[in-house]
Formats: structure tokens, sequence, C-alpha cells
């Protein structure tokens, strides 16, 4: 008999309401469960102030829920520090953004190489490889000097999916990762999480508003008014 695999990610029963204690109080996820397994490539939609960014910076360790458990790769998070916080994260978790959220002042190359440094206080010779080599597979070698500024918005995005990549997480959350680019980057920039996925069995959940790309994902979670309708 063979024990399952542990999820990469569950949820139980997850609330989160803002400005707690005061007449303002609102509680915006009622109550989410949801689990991913390792390789699974799920889309997550809903209407446009749902929780899905919430939720995504819940399980991305931004923000914590008011209620419920968290479990990444099995460790449970609710009594980890804002130190362990940050180790899970960077140990397991690649995030990318709608907006890219580059350092403007700092080179493709270095950019990439800033979660090995944040994790290893120093980019060693093996780091900047990897770096160079996932700037080459998402279609930007020649591009490792540029700044953001010199770089077009789908190019950007790329470098912000090399970044998101560089440790190898176990774990990709993309907010709206092509809600900026045009089709064609959009395609791009979807395919390269694809590839990632296939190639190294991270899991990705991505939010996206583009029924053609949530149609490119192996299960979709719709989200709405904070709770799950639909998976
Ligand atoms: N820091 C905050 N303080 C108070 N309310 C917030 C805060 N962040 C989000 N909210 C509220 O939580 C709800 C969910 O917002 P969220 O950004 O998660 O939605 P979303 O599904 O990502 O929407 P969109 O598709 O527009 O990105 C909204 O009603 C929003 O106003
Ligand atoms: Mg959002």
């Amino acid at each position: 008999m063979t024990t399952p695999p542990t999820p990469i990610l569950r949820l139980t029963d997850i609330h989160r309401s803002y400005n707690v204690g005061t007449d303002v109080e609102t509680e915006v996820l009622h109550g989410i469960s949801l689990a991913l397994q390792p390789a699974e490539f799920v889309a997550l939609k809903g209407p446009s102030g749902s929780g899905k960014s919430t939720l995504l910076n819940i399980i991305g360790l931004l923000e914590r829920p008011t209620s419920g458990l968290l479990e990444i790769a099995g460790q449970p998070t609710q009594s980890l520090d804002d130190a362990g916080l940050t180790k899970l994260r960077g140990a397991t978790i690649g995030f990318v953004f709608q907006f890219h959220h580059l350092l403007p002042a700092f080179t493709a190359l270095e950019n990439v190489l800033l979660p090995s440094i944040i994790a290893h206080g120093t980019a060693t010779a093996a780091a900047e490889a990897n770096a160079r080599e996932l700037l080459a597979r998402v279609g930007l070698k020649g591009a490792e000097y540029k700044r953001p500024g010199e770089l077009s918005g789908g190019m950007q995005q790329r470098v912000a999916i090399a970044r998101a990549l560089s440790l190898r997480p176990r774990l990709i959350l993309a907010d709206e990762p092509t809600g900026n680019l045009d089709t064609v980057s959009a395609d791009e920039v979807f395919g390269l999480l694809r590839e990632f996925n296939r190639d190294h069995g991270s899991a990705c959940l991505i939010v996206t508003h583009d029924p053609r790309l949530a149609a490119g994902c192996d299960r979709l979670v719709e989200l709405v008014d904070g709770r799950v309708v639909s998976d």
C-alpha cells in the first residue's frame, strides 16, 4: 500500500478579516478549505473583490489568516514567527505579481539573484550560473545587464518569473501574472510557468481573469464573495 503524497498546500477553514476590533471590521474570506498536490497546475478565478489576492497573500505567507490552518509542504504555519515564515517562504514558494516589482536600479541578472542573496547572504558562482540559465530559458540571453526600464513589459515579467523560479520553488503563486501584457506576451509567460511545472514538478496556483489561460490549467477553483463556489 502506498501512502498518498503530502499536499504541497493545505488550507483548512481559513478566515480573514480586515480592521479587526473596529466598527468597520469586515470578513473577506469566509472559511476556505483547499488542498494542492505536488505538480498540480491550478487556475484561481473570481470577480474583482472576491478575495483572490488576499488568499494568495495568505498562502504566500505575506499575510496571516485571522483563523484557520495553513500547511505548506506538511508544515503548519500558525506557530511560526516572522523569521520562520520568511525562511519557509524562501525555501518553498516563488511569487509572481501582476506588476513585476523588479528593482529598477538593478540589472536583470541582479534581480534574478536577489532571492539567493536574501536566502544565503551572498550570490555564489553556482547561483549566478543558475540565474543566467534561467534568463536564457525565459528568452532573455543578452539582456542580463539591462535594467528593467530598458526592457518591454513582457520582458520585465519574464525577468520576474526567472526571479520567482530562481530557488526552484515547489509552489509557485502567480497573481494575474499576465494581466498587464498583450496576448503574445501573456501566452509566453503562461507557457514558461507550464514548462517549469512540467520539468520540475512545481505546483502552480495562478490567479487569472483570462478564460483562455484558465482553460490551459488542469483544475479551476472559483471564488465568489470569499467562498469557494466551484472546484
Ligand atoms: N488591506 C485591506 N484593508 C481592508 N480591506 C481590504 C484590504 N485588502 C483587501 N481588502 C478587501 O478585501 C476584499 C478582497 O480583496 P482582494 O484584493 O483579495 O480581491 P481580488 O479578488 O484579488 O480582486 P481583484 O480581482 O480586483 O484583484 C475586497 O473587498 C477588498 O476591498
Ligand atoms: Mg487581486
